[in-house]
């Protein structure tokens, strides 16, 4: 308890230094006070954690001078919320954080714990989970491992949880476009056609392309015009797929030409090279799939017959798919070619009639270029296509119709009746996990993204990105920049090379470009036509959205597509593009102190940036060894151990340290510039800024496996002797104090 007082005593009196004038001090206590206590009611009614905090500085009232206003938006009210869950009444009790508590996460209240205690064994605590196989492509990878026990959402749910308030938020003075956008997602959300009007639809489109095949009397369409209008209108890539992004330099945008995903687990055979679908999700797929047909009135014999052509095409095909990994160490990946080269390669497809359609009105011509991912798997389809029409048309079978239907139909599902829901969850196993029940708002959400992402984008601006971030982004940067000048590099050349590098890169914000005016946007969604009752239309229309942002991208060489969903910086051309979705709450809000904003996306963008631009650090660069490892000397000094850092821990230390420093260094210069910033708990300035960091490190970014110890010990070695911190917050354990004291 003396421990305490005298603790809190430093405080107090560090904060009373400041104080300049007495008249001000007391209207600001008095205001500050009210404030205070509203703010203590509110938050005591949300968990009684916060109460000792409270209590804390009532009682220390004649010495609260000239305390900064507390910033009391429910953005600030939540972090207050999450904090009191984290902290105890001692500012000493960050250092004993530790993020991932193993008490239940129910039980949500106080998550205290006395010793940072990690068996740490070398490379034993490096986790896999990083590298992800399998042979298909999803844009929204599961996150449920991402469960944060302290409450933080993890951050692809908190940014879908944004763009559900902007589409919910009621129309006052927004755009034509937004109106689009919302009415789409409103569709989505009450969407109530009748079992009979969804047959209906699916019917009348299956008929337009010429009905299901059946063995006498039948009139085959032609493949490469129904392979064409499936693509461009309606979205559905069925034996390979087509998109828009840029070469590896990430200099310029091109057609490129992958592998098609299927919807079924596959699993990969590293001794034959081979994939092959896991045989036991085959048999439910396939009564799914007669159920769905019964459905749509087809016969069972006829339904027998396409589900099993279909199971079987796709088997097929799959085999000469391949992972990621495999492609990369096999050079598959970014393959140029011409249009003619590959007409010549795999001429079962008329790929210039069918790129023609998909980016309509963009020209495309047999000199163009495009990037293949997956040649010999392109070669194989080919000639699978060939060989099996061959064979089948001699007895009257179009497999390769079935196949193509049945494609139409997996992408029409999401807009059909709810009877069709069971058959879909049995469609998209390998998508989402089979017991997860997928709310009906982030369903809708990720489906209005499909179709409105650069509108949204936008808007994401407009709502949560205000002059603050930009400026947060030059901060980061700038300091980012002194702090690679500064690094001992092993030789002048390497040294020379990565400072102009860094001066050559402009960081912005993936909505700054001419890609996003407007009047632009405007005009692209200018010809839409949503309703305001029929889902299943305006789902058809965010379809053809889709080709045209992708025949938009086209013609944007110079300009980087972001993926809205996105919250990783990436290069392109001279470019940093910080992706807008960084920028939303938890990590980031308007209201915020400048401290919070700093401490969480400040430190975020800092340890992107290291990892983007400084992949190999450790081998070009004595300062990062000698950091890690002096991080790492003091973590042995209060922890018994001898074992040392593995590379990847050596590097992720000095990252997520250098981030710390970075992101300090530039809330020290924002507060250079303006020294009013507001508080939250009653915390302020560098102390809420280390809260904010030891808060936001533990979000699991895909690194964090390689941190051998809590984040909040960074702050302790920080923290040591160091200018950086206030005064109290050199509270280590006092016995280990007299031990940590060279600075890293
Ligand atoms: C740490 O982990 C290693 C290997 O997993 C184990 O052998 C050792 O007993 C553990 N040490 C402690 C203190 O738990
Ligand atoms: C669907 O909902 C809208 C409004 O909620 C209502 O006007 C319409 O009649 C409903 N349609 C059916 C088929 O229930
Ligand atoms: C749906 O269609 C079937 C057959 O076409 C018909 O018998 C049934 O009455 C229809 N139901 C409704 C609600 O319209
Ligand atoms: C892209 O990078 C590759 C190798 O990294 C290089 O060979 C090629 O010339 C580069 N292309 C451009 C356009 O810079
Ligand atoms: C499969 O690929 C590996 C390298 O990824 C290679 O060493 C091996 O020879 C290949 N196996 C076959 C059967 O091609
Ligand atoms: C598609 O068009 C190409 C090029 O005209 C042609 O060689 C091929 O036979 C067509 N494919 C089918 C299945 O009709
Ligand atoms: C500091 O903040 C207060 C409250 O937000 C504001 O009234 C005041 O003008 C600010 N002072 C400066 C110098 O920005
Ligand atoms: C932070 O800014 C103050 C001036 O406001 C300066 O005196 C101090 O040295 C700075 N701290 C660091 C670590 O740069």
């Amino acid at each position: 308890m003396t421990q305490n007082s005298s603790a809190e005593q430093e405080f107090f009196e560090l904060s009373q230094e400041r104080v300049q004038s007495r008249e001000s001090r007391t209207f600001v206590r008095n205001q500050w006070f009210g404030l205070l206590f509203c703010q203590f009611c509110l938050a005591s009614c949300i968990t009684g954690a916060i109460m000792g905090l409270g209590y804390y500085f009532l009682r220390e009232k004649p010495l609260a001078t000239q305390a900064p206003l507390p910033c009391l938006s429910p953005a600030c009210m939540r972090v207050a919320e999450r904090l009191s869950a984290v902290i105890g009444p001692q500012p000493c009790d960050y250092f004993q954080f530790i993020c991932k508590a193993e008490i239940s996460a129910k039980s949500s209240g106080k998550h205290k714990s006395i010793i940072i205690s990690h068996n740490v064994t070398g490379t034993e605590e490096v986790r896999s989970g990083v590298v992800k196989g399998g042979g298909r492509r999803t844009d929204s990878e599961s996150d449920s491992e991402r469960k944060s026990d302290h409450s933080l959402p993890d951050r692809q749910t908190a940014l879908l949880e944004a763009i559900k308030e902007i589409l919910e938020s009621p129309k006052r003075d927004i755009t034509r476009a937004a109106q689009k956008a919302q009415m789409f997602y409103n569709t989505c959300m009450r969407s109530n056609n009748t079992l009979n009007e969804s047959i209906y639809n699916a019917q009348t489109l299956i008929q337009q392309f010429g009905g299901w095949p059946v063995p006498v009397g039948w009139k085959q369409p032609e493949l490469n015009s129904t392979l064409a209008l499936l693509m461009s209108k309606y979205n559905t890539f069925s034996f390979f797929n087509v998109y828009v992004g840029p070469d590896q330099n990430g200099s310029k945008n091109y057609i490129q030409i992958d592998q098609p995903e299927f919807q079924f687990p596959i699993e990969w055979n590293s001794h034959t090279n081979r994939s092959k679908f896991n045989s036991q999700s085959l048999r439910p797929f396939f009564s799914s799939c007669r159920e769905l047909l019964t459905l749509l009135d087809v016969s069972f014999i006829s339904s027998t017959q396409h589900c099993g052509l279909y199971m079987s095409l796709s088997s097929t095909l799959v085999t000469n798919t391949s992972p990621h990994s495999h492609r990369l160490s096999h050079n598959l990946l970014y393959h140029h070619i011409t249009i003619q080269e590959l007409q010549e390669m795999a001429p079962a497809i008329d790929w210039l009639k069918c790129l023609q359609a998909i980016f309509h009105p963009v020209p495309v011509s047999k000199s163009d270029i495009v990037l293949l991912h997956n040649l010999p798997y392109i070669i194989y389809m080919s000639e699978t296509i060939s060989s099996w029409r061959q064979t089948h048309e001699k007895i009257n079978s179009f497999p390769l119709h079935s196949f193509m239907i049945m494609n139409l139909l997996q992408t029409l599902m999401p807009a059909l009746h709810n009877t069709f829901m069971p058959t879909m969850k049995h469609f998209s196993l390998a998508i989402d996990n089979e017991n997860e029940v997928v709310p009906g708002w982030r369903h809708c959400v990720l489906q209005t993204v499909k179709g409105f992402d650069l509108l949204i984008s936008h808007l994401l601006k407009d709502y949560y990105v205000d002059k603050e971030g930009e400026k947060l982004i030059s901060d980061i940067y700038n300091t980012f920049k002194t702090k690679v000048a500064s690094l001992n590099w092993q030789n002048k050349d390497t040294q020379d090379f990565m400072v102009n590098k860094i001066k050559s890169l402009t960081p912005r914000l993936s909505t700054n470009s001419e890609l996003f005016s407007q009047l632009k946007i405007d005009e692209h969604f200018g010809e839409v036509i949503m309703s305001e009752k029929l889902y299943f239309s305006n789902y058809l229309q965010m379809l053809g959205l889709q080709q045209k942002m992708r025949s938009r991208m086209l013609t944007q060489t110079e300009q980087p597509y972001t993926d809205v969903l996105s919250i990783q910086p990436i290069f392109f051309g001279n470019d940093i593009i910080i992706p807008v979705g960084m920028f939303v709450s938890p990590q980031f809000h308007s209201s915020y102190p400048r401290a919070v904003n700093y401490g969480m996306l400040g430190t975020l963008i800092a340890k992107d940036l290291l990892h983007l631009l400084l992949p190999d650090i450790l081998s070009q660069s004595e300062s990062a060894v000698l950091v890690s490892e002096c991080v790492w000397s003091h973590y042995l000094k209060t922890q018994k151990g001898t074992s040392s850092l593995s590379p990847s821990q050596q590097q992720e230390v000095w990252v997520q340290y250098s981030a710390l420093q970075v992101a300090l260094l530039s809330y020290n210069k924002s507060l250079q510039r303006n020294s009013n910033d507001t508080s939250v708990s009653g915390l302020s300035h560098t102390h809420l800024f280390l809260a904010s960091f030891i808060q936001a490190s533990c979000d699991s970014g895909s690194y964090k496996a390689y941190l051998p110890f809590e984040p909040s010990f960074l702050v302790t070695v920080l923290c040591v002797n160091s200018v950086h911190c206030p005064r109290p917050l050199t509270c280590v354990d006092t016995r280990s104090q007299r031990q940590l004291s060279t600075l890293c």
